[in-house]
């Protein structure tokens, strides 16, 4: 059993996950950022319905980038198309979380 805190911002709401028990909800990649959020009533936007066709759950890492799954293609691509794209940012119904992680939903 593998238990990992996710800290949602500028909420400041953290959660506390198994990964042993993902999927949580039905959106998105089992156990990813947005199958976490909508989880615990956290709102994360999810236009496409979580199969990265949009940009809506788009979401900035600030710790722990290390501690989600490595971006794929797919991911990468759709991203680019991101408002406000940083170097840390995500897709959150992509991003599988392995660890503690904190991320910033932007407004
Ligand atoms: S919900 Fe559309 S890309 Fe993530």
């Amino acid at each position: 059993m593998a238990r990992h805190r996710v800290t949602f911002l500028p909420m400041n709401v953290t959660v506390e996950v198994d990964e042993s028990v993902y999927p949580l909800a039905d959106r998105g990649k089992p156990g990813s950022l947005l199958d976490i959020a909508l989880a615990h009533d956290l709102g994360l936007e999810h236009n496409c319905g979580g199969s990265c066709a949009c940009t809506t759950c788009h979401v900035v890492v600030r710790e722990g980038q290390a501690n989600l799954s490595d971006m794929q293609a797919d991911e990468e691509d759709r991203l680019d198309m991101a408002e406000g794209l940083t170097i840390h940012s995500r897709l959150g119904c992509q991003a599988v979380v392995r660890g503690d992680v904190v991320v910033e939903i932007p407004r």
